[in-house]
């Protein structure tokens, strides 16, 4: 509360005094922002170590139970193949793989995710690199022309996208999101990549669980059709497959596992913040142009709302979720919570400021009621609750930019998280 009238403070002298900053208005009609910390009892947390053995695993539950879904652990049986190696790739800048990672169903049915790895030629084979693991909209052949890379055999969304037919994707669909993926510039700066279709884990329809992880893995003994309400939708599905991505990067020897950095765009960027979240693992976490249900918060009733969310991608989070559309002041929790669930770790909060519709101004907000948190581990989270103009990256342990443009990955997203990525 202090907190949030110091801030609503400095906004108003600095709104007075600089003509260049954008600053903050939160909208009248929302309601206050519920404090990450204030444990169920009612008690305050007032140190780390309370934040991370009682308060952070509450909010998790919250989140579970209430948003995103419970999700089944690690797969007991697991199996990496190499499908394919390049050593050549971008003119021998790189050397991609096609990793299949085959996770075993209680039922026995095998379930496959293609990932491509793509990391510097080294000087010594074993060198290990700091990656980028990040799901993607278009099949991995999408994110690069080069035709050597498989192509996906997976459904695809055809409308409107160029090169898709009858929900598959053909040798014109190639490189469709090369723009979002600026490979050579990633490699030139010494780190890896790693990606899979999100449409591996589960297609993005509401009828996308018959043929998903969710029909085979199962959360408290049930699959599919007979989840509960409070199991996972498809973004808990994605963001467990990233997690097991994670399993097997964790292993392989190319990849410095203590540096792996969770990014997604949109959707799949409120699929990273979910999966970095829950898993400690991911060293730094991207949330690109996430808003509704990713990094903005919802009480500030801007943009999308939960309603819009849930009639319009009703798989996306579990079925409990659903009490919330027009209800955003019932949520037992807010985003700045779910980014809290980062500290001490990075996360990095992208905005766009064409993107009204993400609510940039609440994506920020989310990161200045974080920060709390973070200074329980002496951490500086933003260091300022102003919002700063565009393409002006600020923040610490928080970082946070506004580009200037439409919903969307450029290089200059890249540029930034690469600058705050710990190589
Ligand atoms: C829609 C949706 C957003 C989502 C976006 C995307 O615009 O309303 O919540 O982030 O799609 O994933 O592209």
């Amino acid at each position: 509360m202090v907190f949030r009238i110091l801030s609503l403070f400095f906004c108003a002298v600095l709104a007075m005094t600089l003509s260049q900053t954008t600053v903050c208005q939160e909208n009248p009609q929302a309601v206050g922002q519920p404090d990450p910390l204030i444990n169920r009892n009612g008690e305050k947390v007032t140190t780390a170590e309370q934040w991370k053995s009682q308060r952070r695993p509450e909010i998790l539950e919250l989140f579970r139970t209430q948003m995103y879904g419970m999700a089944p652990g690690r797969v007991a049986r697991s199996e990496i193949r190499i499908a394919q190696t390049d050593k050549n790739f971008l003119n021998g800048k790189a050397m991609r793989l096609q990793l299949l990672i085959k996770l075993k169903a209680p039922s026995g049915e095998v379930h496959t995710i293609d990932v491509m790895l793509v990391v510097p030629q080294g000087t010594t084979p074993d060198k290990k690199y700091p990656v980028f693991l990040g799901l993607n909209f278009c099949g991995n052949h999408g994110i690069h022309p080069d035709p050597g890379i498989p192509l996906s055999t997976k459904w695809m969304p055809s409308s409107g996208q160029k090169g898709v037919v009858n929900n598959r994707a053909t040798e014109a669909h190639r490189g469709v999101q090369a723009s979002r993926w600026p490979l050579e510039q990633i490699i030139d700066q010494g780190f890896g990549v790693a990606t899979a279709y999100y449409g591996d884990l589960e297609e993005d329809h509401k009828d996308g669980w018959k043929t998903g992880v969710r029909s085979l893995f199962p959360v408290d003994g049930k699959v599919g059709d007979q989840l509960p309400d409070h199991a996972w939708g498809a973004i808990g599905a994605w963001g467990w497959g990233l997690s097991r991505i994670m399993d097997a990067l964790e292993i392989w020897h190319t990849v410095d596992a203590k540096r792996v950095y969770v990014h997604g765009h949109s959707r799949l960027g409120k699929t990273a913040l979910w999966a970095g979240a829950c898993d400690e693992r991911f060293a730094m976490v991207i949330s690109n142009n996430s808003g509704e249900g990713g990094a903005a918060l919802a009480r500030r009733l801007k943009g999308e709302r939960t309603a819009d969310l849930n009639r319009v991608f009703p798989h996306w989070y579990c079925k409990n979720f659903h009490q919330y559309s027009g209800h955003e002041e019932k949520l037992p929790f807010d985003q700045h919570w779910l980014i809290a669930c980062m500290a001490p770790r990075l996360v990095y909060i992208a905005s766009a400021s064409d993107d009204a519709w993400a609510d940039p101004e609440g994506e920020f907000l989310a990161g200045v009621h974080a920060e709390p948190v973070f200074q329980l581990f002496h951490l500086k989270g933003l260091g300022t609750a102003l919002w700063p103009a565009v393409q002006t990256p600020v923040g610490n342990s928080i970082r946070y930019h506004l580009r200037q443009g439409k919903h969307d990955v450029t290089s200059y997203d890249w540029e930034q998280w690469m600058k705050a990525a710990p190589r």
